[in-house]
């Protein structure tokens, strides 16, 4: 588009995330400047390594980041070099120079975001941040803008690729966690690292976002209650597998009585016919429920330099058109801090396993402790492990109950003369 207007744009951070955006920006470049109505120039690329082969020139690089932000000429800064800092400096920084803002940066954003988009707001501009959840699905633009009109009643995803490749190998090979993650480490799929995957805190970073943006108060990542998969034993999957069910790490939030919300990471067992139970591999999919809307399911790649470049350059797309119209400040501020409730009063069904005696009055024995706390089951499923020592093994499930009524039966069954061991307990989702 020649005699087109330029806007010009700084990089922070040049890796799977920053380059895809990159080559995007690039090998669209035409189509992307017929949509804006101007061309989108990167003037500067800050990294950590200048000598590192890139897909731009060598004259875009700088390892002096403070130059990037502190550029006259940039308009617009795109962070996608990820942790708190030196990225979250650097963007208060650009903000403060009248620079919007376009980050991939989940963990930033889920502890900083509100601040940050509260001074975004404050300076009239734009600050978005759709590549910090769910990768390429659009997630956080219709929940802002076409589903603002609905009060959202819950949420429920698959937030996690890594998890998600990790369980469905284990559901479709019958190999042990520790295997899977192995094999996921070796490939590149999964961190040397795990944690931040396995135990749940990518999920709880994302949801706390989501969950920030949808019901307009900021969420803090402590206020969602958080497990990781590291329990998760191929026994769980077996029995799931028979009652019913897959075994998948899901971020949940719904609202609650009183304008309170009831935020949650942990593995769950869905039923086979439940929107998320296919979601296979590194996919990642959002079922969100509105008042007006009703049930409305994304699904697609929640990773890689695509797909979370594609979201970037959406973001910086959608900021350019507005500086073109001369209009900014989309940054909607949170009003106020959520008030979040405790795991302890979820109401949801369960699955309970436990190894026992095999021997006459067990069950009944069990199924008391069950209904002292009222705890009502609705399914079980049972075999020998051990002929020699004669144990059994049962899989309970039971109906919707309170969370805490639930915790104080599994620990009475674990101080039971007729159970040898609590396995595992995990929440189950209805349809
Ligand atoms: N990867 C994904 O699929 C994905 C999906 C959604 C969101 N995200 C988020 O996107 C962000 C970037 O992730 P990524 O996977 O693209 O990371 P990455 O491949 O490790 O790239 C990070 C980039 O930032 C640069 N960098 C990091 N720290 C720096 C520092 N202190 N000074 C200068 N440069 C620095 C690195 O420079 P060098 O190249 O010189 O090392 C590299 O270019 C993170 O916040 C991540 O959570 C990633």
């Amino acid at each position: 588009m020649s005699g087109a207007p330029y806007i010009r744009v700084g990089f922070l951070g040049f890796g799977t995330v920053g380059s895809g955006a990159y080559r995007m920006l690039e090998d669209n470049r035409e189509a992307i400047a017929r949509k804006v109505g101007a061309e989108i120039e990167v003037v500067r690329i800050g990294v950590r390594d200048e000598a590192k082969k890139r897909c731009a020139s060598p004259s875009l690089l700088t390892t002096d980041l403070g130059s990037v932000v502190d550029h006259r000429e940039i308009d617009v800064i795109v962070e996608a070099m990820g942790g708190l800092d030196p990225a979250g400096e650097l963007i208060e920084r650009a903000l403060r120079r009248g620079k919007h803002v376009v980050t991939a940066n989940k963990e930033l954003i889920a502890r900083r975001g509100a601040e940050l988009v509260g001074l975004a707001a404050r300076q009239g501009l734009d600050l978005h941040y759709e590549a910090a959840v769910g990768g390429g699905i659009p997630l956080i633009q219709p929940i802002k803008h076409q589903l603002a009109g609905n009060d959202i009643l819950r949420m429920a995803g698959i937030l996690n690729g890594t998890t998600n490749l990790i369980l469905s190998r284990m559901t479709d090979e019958g190999e042990p966690l520790e295997t899977v993650l192995a094999e996921a480490q070796g490939k590149g799929y999964a961190e040397a690292d795990p944690s931040s995957d396995v135990d749940g805190h990518d999920v709880q970073f994302k949801l706390a976002i989501l969950s920030s943006v949808a019901f307009g108060k900021a969420v803090r990542p402590e206020q969602i209650y958080r497990e990781g998969i590291r329990g998760i034993e191929q026994a769980d999957i077996a029995y799931a597998k028979t009652l019913g069910y897959v075994i998948k790490l899901l971020g949940i939030v719904e609202a609650v009585e009183g304008g309170s919300i009831l935020g949650r990471v942990h593995p769950t067992l869905l039923p086979k016919a439940h929107p998320l139970a296919a979601v296979g591999g590194v996919y990642n999919a959002l079922c969100l429920r509105g008042d007006f809307v009703g049930d409305v399911t994304f699904m697609g790649r929640g990773a890689g330099g695509e797909a979370t470049g594609s979201a970037v350059v959406g973001d910086l797309i959608d900021v350019c058109r507005n500086m073109r119209i001369g209009g900014s400040g989309d940054a909607a501020p949170f009003s106020g801090e959520a008030n979040a409730r405790p795991i302890e009063e979820l109401t949801s069904a369960y699955y309970v396993r436990v190894v026992v005696p095999d021997r006459p009055l067990v069950l009944g024995a069990i199924a008391t402790i069950f209904g002292r706390r009222n705890v009502s089951l609705s399914a079980m499923e049972m075999r020998v492990i051990d002929t020699k020592l004669n144990h059994g093994e049962i899989a309970f499930l039971t109906h919707r109950c309170l969370e805490a009524d639930l915790r104080q039966a599994v620990e009475e069954l674990r101080h039971a003369p007729e159970v040898l061991r609590v396995c595992n307990w995990i929440r189950v989702e209805t349809l």
